[in-house]
């Protein structure tokens, strides 16, 4: 009996470098994810295009590229006390990695649950988010927060994920069938292992005041945001996305003039709010169009991009292998 797991990769809507310090996220899980057809097996065995991870079912072993992220996993949920079950099967992935949509913590979000299911341990979803924010520190250094994790687990279809990353409170916010989020890609890749993410969170431990001021100022923002959609007024969301872009562009300074040129690009072909969305230092922007003019700004812009919906978390589906060979 094999099992497909899959994780969605997630768009921030607004709270942006708030998550590590305790403050508001408003998170999509999208309909792009990654997933992983597996069998319980001795070792951890997984194949993506072409690249293999052989690792012990405690994740010991010698990892590079993603299988870090796989065995600090492993080795996170061996320190929660899961039985060392291994896993075989392949990863496939309609997630773009290094686009800003939370590629790493969808693919540590689906290792955890493959791993889990096999050893029959269960962790509560946000035990297991912050299990897996854990690995990636372990993985690949970078002290990020629980924002990518927590929206691959806990997202809805059709609703934003309103996150207190301090107290883990958390409830859904309907979002609108007449608003289009549309993902737009800058295409200059990133990876917050070697970019400023880590000087920025020591900034803001440190108490710089334009770190700090960003903090406050959109942790607010994701209050409007709330708001606007709960009251059924997205007009307002605009001024509320302009001041966000800005305020990541001049107070916490992970903005580039690529993300800067095609906010403003967005927001001419059409777009009625614009933003940089994730980390930042390259990655995606987050625009808001009526539906029929979505289209027109991918034409206008020329940028490459998805319509992205909110769609669920992840969830397991059990298949039959014998069934699917046939
Ligand atoms: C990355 C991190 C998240 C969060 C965002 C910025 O996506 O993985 O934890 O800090 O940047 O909001």
């Amino acid at each position: 009996m094999s099992t497909t797991f899959r994780a969605p990769g997630r768009v921030n809507l607004m709270g942006e470098h708030t998550d590590y310090s305790g403050g508001l996220v408003l998170p999509i899980a999208i309909q792009l994810g990654i997933s992983l057809t597996a069998e319980p097996r001795e070792r951890i065995l997984l194949v993506s295009r072409g690249r293999r991870v052989d690792l012990a079912a405690d994740g010991t072993g010698k990892a590079h590229g993603w299988g870090r992220y796989v065995a600090a996993v492993a080795q996170e949920l061996a320190d929660a006390g899961r039985e060392p079950v291994g896993i075989e099967g392949r990863v496939e992935a309609d997630l773009p990695q290094g686009a800003g949509l939370g590629s790493s913590g969808a693919l540590e979000v689906l290792v955890a649950l493959a791993l889990c299911a096999v050893a029959r341990f269960e962790l509560e979803p946000l035990e297991l988010a912050l299990a897996c924010q854990r690995a990636e520190r372990r993985a690949v250094g970078v002290p990020s927060g629980i924002l990518d994790q927590a929206a691959s687990l806990l997202g809805r279809a059709g609703s934003a994920l309103l996150l207190d990353c301090g107290s883990l409170e958390h409830r859904w916010v309907p979002l609108p069938a007449d608003v289009a989020i549309l993902v737009l890609d800058s295409g200059q890749r990133h990876a917050h292992e070697g970019s400023g993410y880590a000087d920025r969170r020591r900034e803001l431990e440190a108490g710089d005041p334009g770190r700090v001021r960003h903090v406050e100022t959109e942790n607010e923002r994701v209050r409007e945001t709330v708001a606007a959609f709960e009251r059924g007024d997205v007009a307002a969301l605009g001024s509320i996305f302009a001041a966000s872009h800005a305020s990541l562009r001049d107070d916490y300074e992970v903005s580039t003039p690529t993300l800067d040129a095609l906010v403003a690009a967005a927001l001419e072909a059409g777009a009625f709010a614009a933003r940089m969305t994730g980390g930042g230092f390259g990655g995606s922007i987050v625009a808001l169009a009526q539906p029929a003019g979505a289209a027109d700004v991918f034409a206008r812009t020329g940028a490459k991009g998805w319509i992205v919906r909110a769609a669920d978390g992840a969830i397991p589906r059990r298949t039959d292998s014998t069934r699917d060979r046939a």
